[in-house]
């Protein structure tokens, strides 16, 4: 829930480690603040309350600490409210730390520390680990850190400085992400790879209670016994550009507009002669033939990628699917076990509840399958089978392209599990994976002619209270993610709803000029949503239909206020085009109401604590 970042190197590092937090502030921007050693080997620690902007301005108010090793952080309050004093680094007398994720055990441990003597500034877990560092120091950092990591529970990145070591900096991690880049004399350490890319690609993936050791000679790691270990040094292939605005006011409509090209790259390397194809993940026909219960767990919108894969699964590979939020299925005994299939779907692959649902469906001895946008994360790692999702870093909070990108992977794995069941032709397959090819261009197509009109809608949302989002089968799955895009940006509220369920108690809800946004676009059950928009039109709703453009056609005079339509495709791949008006209706409503839609309050991008 917090981004952190370290260097050591010839390099300004006070300039070094707030560019790089610039990258990561998608990850929380409640306080930022950085550590560095100065010319006379002392810590010096600049942090506050807000945003990224406002330490630059106290950096440039107090003066920016002048030095070559330090540590930063940008932080997602989880302890103690968003303040000076909770801000990152903390300190004991010899240490400081910035810390990503959750210290369960902290309040013991605080106690502990307490009935020695020890006081505390902040409300923070992230002080008590400082202390602890500082209480068991013994002059040797690795054992010292090694010691205190047996003494935590729960999930932690960590960068460290010890004062009697000026010239290093260390790192540590269980769950939560960390990464350690390299160049030609200077090394670093970042939550995640997308904040060092604009000083280098090399990186290594940090392992659970690994220690890194980073100083003027390189980086040296360290086992949980203390025994030195080699590690792979890998290669990113997200550019620098991927990651920065390039032109447009937010990352939100920014990535918006990679969609048509984000699906296209996730869906060409996986067709071979007009078919799906996953070989090079491991997925074969043989080896999915034979699952006959299906589990997709996830969050946020990645579990509505999962509702709309359940919805194509069982329409086309005849499996039934169940879908879960991944909080819910981690602590309860779900129906999983050999001969199934759990599907985790996550952006980040570090989401702390689909990473223990992973988990724990593995233990029940179910095939794991993730799907999964961030290279090498943990539930990459984890998974049997892993098909990455190629949509390059998404830096907005509100997931745009990650989600559409997922929507492709369901598609396709979908189109291989039918042709494996043998419930469709290769015929019939060849054909739905063409059509799925063409959507990248239909994609483009909404976005342009869609996007005015969109803004216009918008403004007619600005001072509503609450709005509803209905649908049937498909329909119904995308409502829910157009109602949390709108939600988590504009800070509406707004609910889902099943077209049909609407009249068992949510319509005393509709009273005059509730807007409520339906979607049609599956032909055999337009009528049947017509007649629910009916229903709220006459109780005084203002209706926003997004529908296929025959649909629309056929409309009766009055039915909708506003008509958003959309291209013919497959039907089956509609929620692959219908989805963009709804994200256009989010970020527009959000930036007419003054919100940072790419930073939403309260909200973190990649969710690392449950
Ligand atoms: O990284 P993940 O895909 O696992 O994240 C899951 C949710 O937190 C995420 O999809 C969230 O709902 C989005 N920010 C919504 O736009």
């Amino acid at each position: 829930m917090c981004g952190i970042v370290g260097y050591v190197g010839a390099r300004d590092c006070s300039d070094v480690l707030v560019s790089a937090l610039t990258k990561l502030e998608y990850r929380g921007y409640d306080s930022a603040g950085i550590a560095v050693f100065d010319e006379d080997n002392n810590i010096k620690t600049v942090k506050t309350k807000g945003k990224l902007k406002d330490l630059v301005e106290k950096l440039e108010r107090e003066g920016k600490p002048d030095g070559h090793v330090g540590i930063g952080h940008t932080r997602w309050a989880t302890h103690g409210e968003p303040s000076d004093v909770n801000s990152h680094p903390h300190s004991g007398a010899r240490v400081t730390i910035v810390h990503n994720g959750i210290i369960e055990n902290y309040i013991e441990l605080k106690e502990f520390l307490i009935s020695k003597g020890r006081t505390f500034l902040s409300d923070t877990d992230t002080e008590v680990v400082a202390q602890l560092l500082d209480y068991k120091y013994n002059g040797n950092p690795l054992e010292t850190i090694d010691d205190v990591m047996a003494e935590l529970r729960g999930s932690f990145a960590l960068g460290i400085m010890f004062k009697d070591f000026p010239d290093r900096i260390y790192a540590v991690r269980r769950e939560s992400p960390l990464i350690v880049g390299v160049a030609d004399g200077e090394c670093f350490i970042a939550s995640d790879v997308t904040a060092i890319l604009q000083y280098t690609r090399k990186y290594y993936l940090l392992d659970h209670d690994e220690i890194a050791t980073l100083s003027g000679d390189g980086v040296q790691f360290v086992d949980e016994h203390l025994d030195p270990i080699e590690k792979e040094l890998k290669t990113a292939d997200w550019d620098m550009e991927a990651a920065e605005k390039g032109g447009y006011p937010h990352f939100m409509i920014k990535e918006i507009n990679e969609q048509p090209d984000a699906v296209k790259t996730t869906i060409i390397p996986r067709i071979k002669d007009g078919l799906p194809c996953f070989e090079e993940c491991g997925i074969t026909l043989e080896k999915i033939k034979d699952f006959k219960n299906i589990t997709i767990v996830a969050c946020g919108s990645a579990m509505h990628a999962g509702m709309v894969g359940k919805y194509v699964i069982e329409d086309l590979a005849r499996v039934p699917v169940n879908v879960d939020i991944a909080s819910e299925f981690r602590y309860r005994n779900p129906i999983v076990g050999e001969g199934d299939l759990v599907i985790i779907i996550s952006q980040s692959g570090e989401t702390a509840d689909s990473l223990a649902a992973l988990r724990l469906a593995k233990k029940k001895g179910a095939a794991t399958l993730a799907i999964v946008n961030a290279k090498g994360s943990s539930i990459a790692r984890e998974a049997d089978m892993l098909i990455y999702t190629l949509a390059g870093p998404e830096i907005a909070v509100a997931s745009t392209k990650a989600y559409i990108t997922q929507l492709a992977v369901v598609y396709l794995f979908a189109f291989e599990l039918a042709l494996a069941k043998e419930k469709v032709s290769a015929a019939e397959c060849k054909r739905l994976v063409s059509a799925l090819m063409r959507m990248p261009e239909a994609i483009k197509y909404v976005i342009d002619n869609c996007e005015e009109k969109c803004k216009y809608i918008s403004t007619k949302l600005l001072t509503a209270d609450s709005l509803l989002y209905i649908g049937r089968r498909l329909d119904y799955a995308l409502s829910m993610e157009g109602s949390l895009k709108l939600k988590e940006v504009s800070y509406i509220h707004s609910e889902s709803y099943a077209a049909g369920e609407l009249k068992h108690g949510t319509i005393s809800l509709i009273e005059d000029c509730m807007p409520v946004i339906a979607v049609a676009t599956q032909t055999d059950i337009i009528p049947k949503t017509i007649s629910n928009i009916v229903e709220v039109k006459s109780r005084g709703a203002k209706v926003i239909l997004v529908c296929t453009d025959a649909c629309a056609r056929e409309l009766k005079e009055g039915v909708a206020d506003y008509v958003i339509e959309l291209p013919h495709t497959e039907e089956l791949l509609m929620p692959i085009t219908a989805v963009v008006p709804l994200q256009l209706l989010a970020y527009y409503t959000s930036v007419n109401r003054g919100n940072d839609p790419d930073k939403p309050r309260n909200l973190a991008k990649s969710v690392t604590v449950e």
